[in-house]
């Protein structure tokens, strides 16, 4: 039945634009700003390990059910999950998940968009020498200042915001494919130079050691928790950005090897910023655990110290600005497509009313780091509200809802097809851990954690 049918939106050209697209959804500030940060907050070595196993066990499969849905369904995650739920013959209310998605997605980009700003206005402070020479402190007082200003993180979130909207109101298949080819390949050259750089640190090996040594002492229940929501959002599942993406996969792609390739780059993406910033932080005896400030403090220290650090300042922000562009485009993509597809509106208009409350959101992002930094719910700010909710309950919440869609209501049949997978053992590999595997360890995770509570 939805063989023959095209999503109304356009088709990937090729395979590999798929994977570009795909890849640029996942890399990005979770990878580069977030994964470094909340391994430091979370002891190293034996998060990193935890955080590896849940891509691998229930990230990599999940992202092949997530983009299979999304290629049977053809359309945005509400009517995919109608459609699909209809063909399986189960309850009609799994279309939910597919409101679940559109709501983390603008939650998400509401704080994601604010900091992407703080990455504009460092590719400025880069090109202006603001970094030059300057030490420690002033790196620190440089960030310190920034983030107190409501009004600089109010002009910076507007101005990613209407770049988010202008590009997608453009269509996915214009300029994303083309944009992502260039933007891949720079960020690893980029990372690998700095990542030689970091070499030359005198805390390299301390930042190895930090980032792989097995401590498994540090690990408590909520940093499980955490390691599982940062396989989420990085690799940028459950919420219906994957399944609107794979909505415009032509069949003849192999879903299995595009989902592995995929999670390999994001997974070494993140690796490699760890890699780059734990040398720095221990070489400028700086706290691990700093939060959310983590890159904005280190980087600038060695950029501001480094031969060529005016250049690879510049560009390692640009290039992080971009990450985060094609990643916020995936997040609104399937309000915007829900949008559509069912008021009828047109594609602009649908970005400029999924943006605007995405950017009105915002405003408790900004204030949460100066204004109402007092301002607590449960001890977290606004901002660390929105961050737990969405990538550590809702994201899992909806892989687990996809993971037993896909494999306790599907028809057997149904999923063999759509996967086309060459090994029919492959399949049921695939099967036992997206039926028993992935299900069972976000609940488990979710169940230490109450139980920790
Ligand atoms: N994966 C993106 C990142 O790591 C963020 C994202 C989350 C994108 C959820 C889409 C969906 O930056």
């Amino acid at each position: 039945m939805t063989d023959a049918k095209k999503s109304i939106h356009g088709e990937w050209s090729s395979r590999s634009a798929f994977i570009l697209a795909a890849t640029g959804s996942a890399v990005g500030l979770g990878n580069i700003w977030k994964f470094p940060y909340i391994t430091g907050e979370n002891g190293g070595g034996a998060f990193v390990i935890v955080y590896l196993l849940c891509v691998a066990l229930i990230g990599i499969p999940i992202m092949i059910a997530e983009t299979m849905l999304g290629r049977r369904g053809r359309e945005n995650p509400v009517h995919t999950m109608q459609v699909l739920s209809k063909e399986a013959e189960a309850d009609k209310r799994w279309h939910y998940l597919g409101w679940l998605g559109m709501t983390g997605g603008l939650l998400i980009l509401s704080y994601y968009s604010v900091i992407a700003g703080w990455a504009s206005a460092y590719v400025f402070k880069a090109f202006f020498g603001s970094f030059f020479g300057a030490d420690v402190t002033a790196i620190e007082t440089l960030f310190r200042d920034f983030i107190g200003s409501p009004m600089q993180l109010i002009f910076w979130h507007t101005l990613f915001m209407m770049a988010t909207m202008l590009i997608v109101a453009r269509g996915v298949d214009n300029g994303l494919e083309k944009s992502v080819r260039i933007l891949m390949p720079s960020l690893f050259i980029l990372l690998t130079l700095l990542v030689m750089y970091a070499m030359t640190t005198s805390g390299y090996f301390q930042g190895i050691h930090f980032l792989f040594n097995l401590d498994f002492n540090k690990l408590t229940g909520n940093s499980l928790l955490i390691a599982m929501g940062q396989a989420f959002f990085s690799l940028g599942l459950g919420m219906g950005c994957v399944m609107v993406y794979g909505a415009y996969l032509p069949k003849n792609i192999s879903i299995a090897k595009a989902s592995i390739v995929i999670a390999t780059v994001d997974s070494l993406v993140a690796l490699l910023a760890g890699i780059i910033i734990f040398p720095i932080v221990f070489t400028h005896e700086l706290n691990p655990s700093s939060g959310p400030g983590l890159i904005f403090e280190t980087l600038p220290i060695a950029f501001g110290s480094m031969t060529g650090g005016w250049l690879f300042g510049v560009l390692f922000f640009v290039i992080l600005v971009f990450a985060a562009l094609s990643s916020a485009i995936a997040l609104i993509e399937p309000t915007v497509c829900w949008l559509v597809e069912s008021k009828g509106v047109t594609r602009e208009r649908a970005c400029l009313q999924s943006g605007l409350v995405t950017w009105v959101l915002g405003f408790g992002t900004i204030f949460s780091f100066n204004l109402w930094s007092d301002v607590k719910f449960f001890g977290l700010t606004f901002f660390e509200v929105l961050d737990y909710l969405t990538a550590n309950i809702m994201l899992p919440i909806g892989g687990l809802a996809i993971a037993v869609f896909a494999g306790w209501m599907m028809k057997q049949q149904h999923s063999r097809q759509e996967l086309d997978m060459p090994d029919p053992q492959h399949y049921q590999i695939w099967l036992f851990l997206i039926k028993y595997i992935a299900p069972a360890a976000v609940f488990l995770v979710f169940l230490h954690v109450m139980g920790a509570l």
